[in-house]
Formats: structure tokens, C-alpha cells, sequence
């Protein structure tokens, strides 16, 4: 028997020691004031569950804007309050006093609202949001069993509210979110005038709620912040809160949101059972905004700065950005018209822009007549080495044309042509691209060979045949017959193999369609025009087998076609003929090692291609023929009948180019076409 009462006693003090809050908690004629909350200071003294947190600035904040399902915040006294006098049924009066503040994104958007509330537990498990501002939900919404009082600040209407109020309204409530009054929001000043107040404006709002023990009546008075409490109150109701309190309840805050939501805020609250709310000392309570709707003004003056710099910067940034990416976009940018957008041959200038390194001065690699000669690589198709002719025309007629020249001439692929892979035109300016030939052109290895690399006899004799067969395909192998009228060594683009490449084909006869010359359409160079086109004007094959005539002169003997002093090639190597001492030109720098009968073959088929009557002339499939010994090279006898035309064609020639209206070049003299300069090959020189 001791020993069950020993530790029954020893077991309650156990309990005592470790459960105290339980037996002080019950509290009696509680009195308390927060001037704001000091988190530190608070967080004991008060038990905050949800969304609420204590805010830096001291506000005690019970929901944050979220919307959606909305949140629901706490904020209750921790301890229990024992609400009944000793030996009386009657509820002990008590008084609570609070400054509030009720943020919204906009004026309208704001949600739910907060209520005071006494209530027997600080949880509310299953609580509702919107609505019920996390006090009741819908099924037990109006039970008597809540044993719940509550103040609502309530800024969205809907819920069973008989009265119109915006929304903007005080209710009081028993058990239940139906008020068993309510009032729009509002106070009564000194003259008893009612004034409307909002409450969801974001200004604190001053609020008391007072119950009289004894007389069993509530008053709910609200006014702005720093006003005096107003002697009316805005509600005033009888209400039986013997009926409705436990012995022991909590008092706090709940508040929640939904589709609509507000940051509710406490900015200060004193209570007291039994008696007035001692006053807030409002000069030191936490004062709103705290949330940032305008965000800029709140900022410290420094970081204001900064922004702007860096804004200001940023801009600055932006528009250099903006006109480089512009100025680069310009340099590169192409008007297409309508007609150039199916040409399959024409390339993109941006690709050439890049190819070329932006049309670098590094990448020239020749200067011709119309102007210079780029390498370039395609990266596009693995590399690919280029030769971009630029050509600066002053202007863009017959530019259609000429495309269509171009498309057409593209599709030529001989192993003994450059190859016009296509073209681009920008502006005024046109570019044709071509396959990158390694080692320049005849002209310079003939008569400017570098480190004495003289060209070998073979090597010339396959270059004969080369152009031969480059000419043949043009003339007759190819869909149409291209004339190429401007056969001469400077054209004729020596391989990596030696072999020789024949350019720039056909190049004359585009620009015909320029149109531009006022001056007969001759257009050649001097030394390889064939009298007839001197004189008429009129191409024809016979015309390119002149020139190719006078080239195997030049190859065989090493000069050029026309030289100071009145020399001729084609004269002086036929004055040799008729003297039976035709070997006497080859070009001194063969020495011996050539094939005699290759050498009179070449210089005998010069002097048939470059006869002055065009009927005596082969055609290329012929000197194909010769040049392969499969024909016999006819003997020609009667040269000296000619000689009397040949001088004054001679005299002709030199007429023209006394006339100021040749362009010089290196030697290489151009008439005709004037306006576009010599049709000088540059192409890899
Ligand atoms: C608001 O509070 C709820 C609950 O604490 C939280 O989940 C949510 O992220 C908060 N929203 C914002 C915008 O702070
Ligand atoms: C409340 O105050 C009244 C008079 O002011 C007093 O008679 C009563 O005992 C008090 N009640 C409590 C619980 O202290
Ligand atoms: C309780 O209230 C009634 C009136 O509502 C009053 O008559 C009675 O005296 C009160 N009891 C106490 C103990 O104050
Ligand atoms: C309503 O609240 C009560 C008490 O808080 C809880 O027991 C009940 O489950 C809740 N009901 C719903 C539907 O959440
Ligand atoms: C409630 O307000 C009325 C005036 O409307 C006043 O007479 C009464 O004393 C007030 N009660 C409390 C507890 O302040
Ligand atoms: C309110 O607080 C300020 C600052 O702490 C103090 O100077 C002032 O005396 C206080 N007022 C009252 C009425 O306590
Ligand atoms: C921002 O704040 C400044 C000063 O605090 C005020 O004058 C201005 O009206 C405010 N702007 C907005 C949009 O609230």
C-alpha cells in the first residue's frame, strides 16, 4: 500500500517536473501587449503554424500572396486561458486590441481575410481556406461542437452574405462563417458620421474587440491607424459566450487565401481577460509596405544607382551588339531578285564573303583587267579551293542576261577547262568562282619562269594538245557552240599535272550583252585577233583557231605575238618558213632538247591556224588530227599572195593601239570592250 502511494506521489512529481507549461498554461487574467514581433523575443510567446512567419521588419504575417488552392496561417498565444470566473457560469469579460494590414497585388485581387478567434485548440486540422479562413471546412462549418467565437475582417463576398458589402466587411461569428452580424467596414468619427474604411488598401487598420462578461454583448470597433478609438463601436451584439466557451481556450489569428490572396499582416496586439487591452504604442509599430509593389522607391539610393548603371550599360551593350551584328549582316546582305533564286549555280555571298576571308587583301592571287582574283576555301563542301574573280561593273544591265550566260556556261566540265562552278553577284559587283588552279597561268611560266624552271618540250607539246582539246569541246563537243574569243597564253591555267586548263571562255561573249561600249564590239587581245574579226567584227570558231595558231607559235618559239619595234610572230616565224630555216625560232632556251618532227608539226599547224584567209584555217577537230599524226599537216605554198593583206592589216593593228584606246597591260593588249578593262586571264597568276 506505501509503496504504490510513494510512487503514485513520486510519479506526479515526475510529471510535475517535466510537464509544467501544462499546469501553468492554464492562465488567469491574462495580459499581454506585443508592439510588434520581435521574432526572437516572439516566437515563444506566440505559436504560428501555415504560411505564417515574423517578417524582419517585425510584422507578424500570416498568409503570403500565393493564390491557387490558397494558404491558410496561425497565430495563436500558446497558452490556454481559463475564460470562466471561478464558481460562475457566466464567461469572464476580456478585451483584445490589434493594428492590422491587409496587402494586395491590386486593388480587387485581394483574398480571403483574417479573423480573430477563440477557439479550444490551436490547431484546426482539416481546416478550408477561401472561405473558411482555416477555421472550419464545409462539413463541420455551423456545428456547436466547435465551441469556436470569431471576429472575421473579411474582403470577398460570396459566402452565404445576406448584406451587399464588396466584400469589405467585419462579421461576427459563432461556430460557423454565417456572422451572426456583420457590418460593411467602416467607423464612426467624432461626430458620429459613419466613414466607409477598406480594408484590403494596404493601411494599417486599428481594431478592438471588447466582451462584457456581464452583460453577454460584443463590440467590434475599427478605425485607421493613428485615429482615436471611436466611442461607437461598429458592431454590437449580444452573444452567449457561456454557451460557447470551453473552461480553457486559445486566442489568436487565423487567416487564408484562394484564388484571390493578400498578405495579412498583425502589425500589433495586446489582450487582456477582465479588462481593457492595455494600449499599442504605435509609434514603434512595424509600419507598412513591407512588400515591395513598388519595388524601386524602397531600394537603398546606392543600389538604385547601380541599376541604373547597369541598365544604362546593358542598353549600350545591346544597341553596339544590335549595329554590329547589322553592320556584318549589311556587309554580307544580298537583294535577291526574283529570277536569281533558281539558278543553281549561283553561291551565297556570305559563303564567299567567309571563303575569302571577308575578301582579304592577303587572298588575292592575281589582278586582272576587271579586277582581282581571290583564293578562297568553301568550308561548306570539305574544303574545296576557289578562285573568286571579282569584276566591279559600273552598272547591273543585262545582268539577267548575263546570269543566264553563266548558268549556261556552268554546266561546261572539261578536264581541259577552268571550271565555271558559278557565280554571285552583290551590288554592283560580279562574282564568278572557279576551280583553284595551283600553278598559274602559260603566260608567266613562259616568259617569267621562277628559278629557271624553263618549261620542257613535252611539257609544252602536252599543253598544245590540252588547249586543243579544251577548244574542240567547246566548239563542237559541248550542247552549244562556245566561242571563246580570247585564247592567249595569260588564259591558259597550267594544273598541278601540268596539263593545261583553258579560262575565262566565253567571257567575252557575255559581255556583249552588257551593251555598254559604244565602240565596236571587237573584243580580243592584240597579236591573237584574226584579221577577218579586225575588219568585220564578226566571231566564229575561225576566229579562236587564229588565236590558238599564234599561241602554238608563241609555246614553239618562246616569244610574244606582238613585241615593240613593229614585231609580229606570225610574220617572222613565216619569213623563216619561206627561207627554209623554220627551226631557226624555236625558243632558244630549249636548246636541242625538243622533238624535231613534234616542233615543225607545231610550228607548221601555228602557221596553217593562223592564216590569214579563215577557209584556210583547220578546224580544232582537224589539228586534233595533226597534233596526233593521224592526218598528214597539207603543205601550204602560196604564204607570200597574202603578204600585201597581212601589212595592211598590220598597220591596222597599230592604228588601234596608237588610238588611245587600248588598255596595256604586261604586254597583253586588249582592244574592244573597253569599258571593262582588258579581258586579262588573273586567275592564278
Ligand atoms: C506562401 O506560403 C506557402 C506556405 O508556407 C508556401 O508554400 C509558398 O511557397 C509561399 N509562397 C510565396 C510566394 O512565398
Ligand atoms: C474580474 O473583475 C471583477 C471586478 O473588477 C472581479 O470581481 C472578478 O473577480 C474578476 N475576475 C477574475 C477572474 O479575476
Ligand atoms: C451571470 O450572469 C447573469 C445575467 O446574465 C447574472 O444574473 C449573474 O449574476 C451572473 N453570475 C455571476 C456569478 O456573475
Ligand atoms: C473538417 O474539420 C474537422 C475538424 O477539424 C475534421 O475532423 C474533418 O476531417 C474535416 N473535414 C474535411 C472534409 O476536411
Ligand atoms: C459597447 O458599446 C456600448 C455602446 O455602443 C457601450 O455602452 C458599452 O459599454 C460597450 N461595452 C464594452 C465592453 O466596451
Ligand atoms: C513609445 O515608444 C517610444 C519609443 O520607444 C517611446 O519613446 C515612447 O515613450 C513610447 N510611448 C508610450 C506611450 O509608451
Ligand atoms: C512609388 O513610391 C513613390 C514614393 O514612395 C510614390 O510617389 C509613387 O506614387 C509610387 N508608385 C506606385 C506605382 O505606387
Amino acid at each position: 500500500m506505501a509503496s504504490s502511494t510513494i510512487f503514485s506521489l513520486a510519479l506526479q512529481l515526475l510529471l510535475l517536473i517535466f510537464f509544467p507549461v501544462n499546469i501553468v498554461s492554464l492562465a488567469e487574467n491574462v495580459e499581454f501587449i506585443f508592439n510588434g514581433f520581435n521574432e526572437r523575443e516572439t516566437s515563444t510567446t506566440l505559436t504560428l503554424e501555415g504560411a505564417s512567419k515574423f517578417e524582419p521588419s517585425g510584422a507578424l504575417r500570416l498568409t503570403n500572396r500565393s493564390k491557387g488552392d490558397g494558404v491558410i496561417g496561425h497565430a495563436f498565444y500558446p497558452h490556454q486561458i481559463q475564460m470562466f470566473d471561478k464558481n460562475s457560469e457566466n464567461a469572464s469579460s476580456f478585451s483584445a486590441y490589434f493594428v492590422f494590414a491587409i496587402h494586395t497585388q491590386s486593388p480587387g485581387q485581394g483574398g480571403y481575410g483574417l479573423a480573430f478567434t477563440v477557439a479550444p485548440s490551436k490547431q484546426f486540422p482539416g481546416a478550408a481556406a477561401k472561405h473558411y479562413m482555416g477555421i472550419f471546412n464545409s462539413s463541420n462549418d455551423g456545428s456547436l461542437s466547435n465551441h469556436v467565437f470569431a471576429v472575421e475582417f473579411d474582403t470577398v463576398n460570396g459566402h452565404k452574405e445576406t448584406v451587399d458589402t464588396q466584400g469589405n466587411h467585419v462579421g461576427i461569428n459563432i461556430n460557423s462563417m454565417d456572422s451572426i452580424k456583420l457590418e460593411p467596414a467602416a467607423y464612426y468619427d467624432v461626430n458620429d458620421k459613419k466613414e466607409e474604411m477598406k480594408l484590403e488598401g494596404g493601411d494599417p487598420v486599428q481594431a478592438w474587440i471588447e466582451y462584457d462578461g456581464m452583460n453577454k454583448v460584443v463590440n467590434v470597433t475599427i478605425c485607421p491607424f493613428k485615429k482615436e478609438k471611436p466611442s461607437r463601436p461598429l458592431l454590437t451584439q449580444a452573444v452567449p459566450l457561456s454557451t460557447v466557451f470551453k473552461e480553457a481556450m486559445f486566442v489568436g489569428f487565423s487567416a487564408s487565401t484562394g484564388r484571390k490572396a493578400s498578405s495579412h499582416y498583425i502589425l500589433g496586439w495586446s489582450f487582456s481577460m477582465n479588462g481593457s487591452a492595455p494600449p499599442l504604442n504605435l509609434s514603434i509599430l512595424p509600419i507598412p509596405p513591407f512588400e515591395k509593389t513598388n519595388s524601386s522607391s524602397s531600394l537603398k539610393p546606392q543600389i538604385k544607382i547601380l541599376i541604373a548603371l547597369f541598365s544604362a550599360l546593358s542598353i549600350i551593350l545591346l544597341g553596339l551588339l544590335i549595329c554590329f551584328k547589322f553592320y556584318r549582316r549589311n556587309m554580307q546582305f544580298e537583294i535577291l531578285e526574283d529570277w536569281e533564286l533558281d539558278c543553281p549555280h549561283r553561291f551565297r555571298y556570305k559563303d564567299l564573303y567567309t571563303a575569302t576571308k571577308g575578301f582579304k587583301e592577303s587572298e588575292v592571287i592575281g589582278v586582272g583587267g576587271f579586277g582581282a582574283v581571290y583564293k578562297g576555301v568553301l568550308p561548306k563542301s570539305s574544303g574545296t579551293e576557289i578562285a573568286v574573280k571579282k569584276i566591279s561593273r559600273n552598272s547591273i544591265q543585262g545582268m539577267r542576261e548575263f546570269a543566264a550566260e553563266i548558268e549556261s556556261l556552268g554546266r561546261l566540265r572539261h578536264k581541259h577547262l577552268v571550271n565555271l562552278q558559278g557565280w554571285c553577284k552583290r551590288k554592283c559587283d560580279l562574282l564568278l568562282v572557279y576551280d583553284y588552279i595551283p600553278n598559274g597561268s602559260l603566260d608567266s611560266l613562259l616568259f617569267h619562269p621562277i628559278q629557271n624552271s624553263i618549261l620542257s618540250w613535252a611539257q609544252r607539246f602536252n599543253i598544245i594538245k590540252g588547249i586543243a582539246s579544251g577548244l574542240l569541246y567547246l566548239h563542237e563537243e559541248w550542247e552549244q557552240v562556245v566561242i571563246h574569243r580570247d585564247v592567249k597564253s595569260s588564259n591558259v591555267l597550267i594544273d598541278a599535272d601540268m596539263n593545261a586548263r583553258l579560262g575565262d571562255f566565253g567571257l567575252a561573249r557575255l559581255f556583249d550583252h552588257g551593251k555598254v561600249s559604244h565602240t565596236t564590239n571587237v573584243v580580243g587581245t592584240i597579236g591573237y585577233i584574226a584579221p577577218e574579226l579586225a575588219r568585220t567584227g564578226k566571231v566564229s570558231a575561225c576566229t579562236d583557231v587564229f588565236a590558238y595558231g599564234v599561241l602554238l607559235l608563241e609555246i614553239a618559239t618562246g616569244r610574244r605575238p606582238i613585241d615593240s619595234d613593229n614585231f609580229i610572230l606570225v610574220d617572222w616565224v613565216l619569213e623563216f618558213q619561206q627561207l627554209g630555216q623554220i627551226l631557226d625560232v624555236v625558243d632558244p632556251k630549249l636548246g636541242s632538247s625538243y622533238v624535231v618532227e613534234e616542233m615543225e608539226l607545231v610550228l607548221g599547224l601555228g602557221l596553217i591556224c593562223s592564216h590569214q584567209k579563215p577557209e584556210a584555217r583547220p578546224t580544232m577537230r582537224q589539228v586534233l588530227k595533226y597534233l596526233n599524226e593521224d592526218d598528214l599537216l597539207p603543205v601550204i605554198d602560196n604564204w607570200s599572195s597574202l603578204d600585201s593583206q597581212r601589212s595592211e592589216m598590220n598597220s591596222r593593228f597599230w592604228e588601234i593601239i596608237s588610238a588611245d584606246t587600248i588598255t596595256t597591260s604586261n604586254l597583253s593588249l586588249s582592244i574592244g570592250g573597253i569599258s571593262f578593262g582588258s579581258l586579262d586571264s588573273g586567275t592564278g597568276r
